[in-house]
């Protein structure tokens, strides 16, 4: 199923933590097999979950809750983690929908930062929706993939 190139309307809403776990495994942790494909902050009180949708398929998912950004304290932010599109579907909207929803979000909550640790594969990304990549370059202990900071004032 290529979805590249369709016109049909992406709809964002908020799904369960369960819903997420096939795309992350797939998407995210398709590098190193065993490789958890959850964390704690699943479960904080404020967490929260979004899948977007395309006639009804779910292609996206992305997590999120309160936590300072690095650098920032005592600034009210909002982190995401686990940004995953199905393959067939990458480079045709979904992500910046999801990322759109989660910049509103976070607007309409309050918070002032907007921050992930984003892969630097997908530093483009998130610098073409108005983010900048802050700090050095890291390895995450977990996919030991590069990663940078990457922060919205929003
Ligand atoms: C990175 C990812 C979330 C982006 O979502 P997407 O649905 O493919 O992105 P979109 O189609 O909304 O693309 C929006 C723009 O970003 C660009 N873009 C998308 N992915 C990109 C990438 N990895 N590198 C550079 N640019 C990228 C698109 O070309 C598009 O540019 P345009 O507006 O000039 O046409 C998705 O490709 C993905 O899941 N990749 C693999 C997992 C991953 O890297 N997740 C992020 C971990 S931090």
């Amino acid at each position: 199923m290529d979805m590249k190139g369709t016109t049909a309307l992406i709809e964002v809403r908020d799904i369960d933590g369960a819903a997420t776990k096939d795309l992350r495994r797939r998407v995210l942790r398709n590098h190193i097999p065993g490789l958890p494909a959850d964390a704690p902050s699943d479960d904080f009180p404020d967490t929260w979950h979004l899948g977007a949708f395309r006639d009804g398929h779910l292609l996206g998912v992305v997590t999120g809750f309160s936590e300072e950004a690095p650098g920032h304290p005592g600034v009210r932010a909002q982190r995401f983690r686990f940004m995953a599109v199905e393959p067939s579907a990458q480079g045709s909207g979904v992500g910046s929908t999801l990322i759109r929803q989660v910049i509103e979000r976070a607007r309409s909550g309050g918070d002032r930062l907007l921050w992930a640790n984003g892969r630097d594969t997908a530093l483009d990304f998130y610098t073409g929706l108005g983010f900048e990549a802050v700090g050095e370059m890291f390895t995450d202990p977990l996919s030991l993939l590069p990663h940078h900071v990457v922060l919205l004032r929003l």
